[in-house]
């Protein structure tokens, strides 16, 4: 049979779909711009953006607005309220990405620590912020990331396209939209995974179908056509019967979820309007002959660099037990064509990975960190399971440091930005047995301060609430 000729049944021709007015979005969106201002900064006018502030709890808080001073003074166990304008700045809002960095972070810790023409490494790169503003900030950096789709959004982000291209291919997906028939989609255009029919309404499936057929069908470089994939993967949670608002994918009934038919449709045109103006803006802004590259390959407990490669390492490793990266991105994964079926093999490359097996927490571990291992044999009494997964995440970081330390010259610093969380009821508090870690493999500890998380900045119960990230900063 020829592919053209496997058309779907008529049953999914007659499915409902309502035709799609791109002006009527387009007014839409600008009007929803227009209200949205991120504050103009000035890196060269001193601003008086630092105060200090008593939180609910009673607690003294420096409270910084927007752009972070360099110089801005920081003393051992100091805790800080940053207030982040700028996350969808320029590329930074392409896609969403559990325990994103706020681009003002990494840009204040790139400009202290570092210097233009350094090398910068983020050994868990995520969704790139770090290879982002070292990019506007003259620095050549890597990322490194086991996820594939985590390498994916951030090469787009990072990746300058030209605007007469961008404007052209928008074009023809827009008319690509405005011409949907259910009809033109064929039965080999559907990408097929596990539950595929719970997690997607029928025509929804059809129309991603389609929107996906029509970019790879764009006559344009990669480089366009995967700024538009990020783009197309951005929407798929939003018209996926899963929850958007949990970092796990999964499908909660209480939530009556709506997804109507021509949502698809809809929503790619809403965020094409949005992100092709941001892309426009940071090609625009990018400085020439600046390196970055995303290796594939590497892990951050095998960074295959030369000794001394980098000025300075800056990163967010994966919390303990936290956010089970490939369950998050399942269902892109799937429809960007990495992964098909069982995601666990590139579960268990993950550093906090809860894929273990039961042969490893038969017997109780030990890491050598007194601290560490008393709240280790405390969670071992009550799950063997989650003891062990608390002390691989250890020692797979042990691993991480020793890394970094031979990739990093001599005076340069390695920054890690990591909460605290509880296993078990157990407070399990990751930045102090990192310390003692790094200090064992011989780093100082230069300094260390705290990162109040905005979002837990409201009354709970006080041993309820994971609201710090600590920021350490060791120095080779
Ligand atoms: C907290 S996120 C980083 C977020 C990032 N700072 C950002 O702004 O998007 C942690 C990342 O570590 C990655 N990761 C987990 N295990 C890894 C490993 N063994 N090597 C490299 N990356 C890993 C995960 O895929 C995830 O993207």
């Amino acid at each position: 049979m020829e592919t053209e000729d496997i058309r779907l049944t008529q049953s999914s021709i007659d499915l409902p779909w309502y035709p799609i007015s791109v002006p009527a979005i387009l007014a839409k969106v600008a009007q929803k711009n227009g209200r949205r201002k991120r504050p103009e900064h000035d890196a060269h006018q001193p601003r008086d953006n630092v105060r200090k502030i008593v939180n609910p709890f009673g607690e003294e808080v420096v409270q910084v607005d927007g752009d972070i001073p360099v110089g801005l003074p920081v003393n051992d166990g100091n805790r800080f309220l940053f207030i982040s304008y700028d996350q969808s700045h320029l590329t930074h809002g392409l896609h969403k990405y559990p325990a994103k960095f706020f681009p003002e972070l990494p840009r204040w810790l790139i400009k202290r620590y570092s210097q233009e023409n350094d090398m910068i490494l983020d050994p868990f790169s995520g969704s790139g912020t770090t290879n982002v503003e070292a990019l506007l900030l003259r620095r050549n950096s890597v990322g490194i990331d086991v996820d594939p789709f985590s390498r994916f959004i951030s090469t787009v982000k990072v990746t300058p396209l030209a605007k007469k291209e961008l404007l052209e291919a928008q074009e023809s997906l827009f008319n690509a939209v405005e011409n949907y028939h259910p009809a033109l989609v064929s039965e080999l255009d559907i990408p097929s995974f596990p539950y595929r029919d719970n997690w997607f309404n029928r025509e929804i499936i059809l129309e991603l179908a389609y929107l996906k057929k029509a970019i790879e069908s764009l006559d344009k470089s990669k480089h366009v056509k995967d700024f538009f994939r990020v783009c197309f993967s951005s929407i798929i949670r939003a018209v996926s019967n899963a929850d958007d608002n949990c970092t796990r994918t999964v499908i909660r009934k209480v939530l009556k979820k709506q997804v109507n038919p021509s949502d698809a449709l809809r929503k790619f045109v809403e965020t094409v309007l949005v992100k092709v103006p941001k892309m426009i803006e940071f090609s625009q802004n990018v400085p020439q002959g600046v390196t970055v590259n995303f290796p594939e390959n590497m892990d951050a407990r095998n960074i295959r660099c030369d000794t001394g490669t980098f000025d300075l390492v800056l990163t967010s490793p994966p919390y303990v037990n936290a956010v089970d990266y490939p369950r998050t991105h399942q269902l892109e994964l799937y429809w960007l064509g990495f992964a098909d079926g069982t995601l666990t093999p590139l579960k268990k490359k993950h550093v906090g990975t809860e894929s273990v097996s039961s042969q490893d927490y038969r017997t109780r571990h030990q890491i050598g960190v007194g601290a560490a291992d008393s709240v280790i044999e405390k969670i071992f009494e009550k799950d063997p399971r989650r003891a062990y997964i608390a002390f691989k995440y250890l020692d797979d970081m042990q691993k991480n440091l020793s890394e970094v330390y031979s990739v990093l010259r001599d005076g340069g610093r390695y920054i890690i930005v990591v909460g605290n969380n509880r296993i078990r009821g157990q407070l399990f508090e990751s930045w102090k047995y990192l310390m003692v870690l790094a200090e064992n493999i011989g780093f100082e500890i230069e300094n260390y301060f705290g990162s109040e998380i905005i979002k837990h900045f409201i009354k709970v119960p006080r041993g309820e609430r994971i609201n710090t990230d600590w920021i350490l900063v060791l120095r080779k």
